[in-house]
């Protein structure tokens, strides 16, 4: 299998100084390395009978919709506020500067649905609970949550106390 993790580069001081950053954009651009990180992504749930993959905007979304299709799921975006229409759940989580605000339509799924949490990057970790509580409120059964690259020194892990989280790639 192509080695995707050879597409990731990292960029000094983006977006502020001192932040050596991954950019995962040459990998998504190459077709045989794309592919491959999404196997590598799926190959932890093909048998875990996924309903819905619940993908965190907006870099959550390159990796949740090509899943969803994977594993045979349907996809439920968890979105920014003010962009989904109707009753929405919301979830507020800390930033280093700041909060922010995820919600989700309040009928996406039906309670008990099996669903994955899919991020493309767990750093402190803090997005990925908030889209924990969301699954929550909408009574879904969570199996899991993907992550493709997991940030270590951050120690998001953690935080983390739900069902298994994997990560693709650990840097
Ligand atoms: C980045 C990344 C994860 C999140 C991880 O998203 O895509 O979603 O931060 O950080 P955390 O584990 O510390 O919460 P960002 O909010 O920068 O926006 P984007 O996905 O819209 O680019
Ligand atoms: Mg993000």
């Amino acid at each position: 299998m192509t080695d995707w993790t050879a597409r990731i580069r990292t960029i000094p001081d983006f977006p502020k100084p001192g932040i050596a950053f991954k950019d995962i954009m040459p990998m998504l651009a190459d077709a045989e390395a794309f592919a491959a990180a999404i196997d590598t992504l799926a190959a932890p749930w093909r048998d875990a009978r996924i309903d819905a993959v619940l993908a965190i905007e907006s870099r959550g979304f390159l990796f949740g919709a090509p899943l969803a299709r994977t594993l045979g799921a349907g996809l439920v975006p968890l979105r920014k506020p003010g962009k989904l229409p109707g009753p929405v759940l919301e979830a507020r989580y800390a930033l280093e500067y700041g909060n922010d605000v995820l919600q989700v339509q309040a009928d996406a799924v039906a309670p008990g649905t099996r669903v994955l949490l899919v991020d493309d990057v767990l750093a402190t970790g803090g997005t990925l609970l908030a889209a924990q509580v969301l699954a929550q409120r909408l009574g879904a059964e969570i199996v899991g949550a993907s992550v493709l690259m997991e940030l270590a020194f951050l120690n998001g892990r953690s935080r983390w106390n739900g069902p298994p989280l994997r990560a693709a790639l650990v840097v």
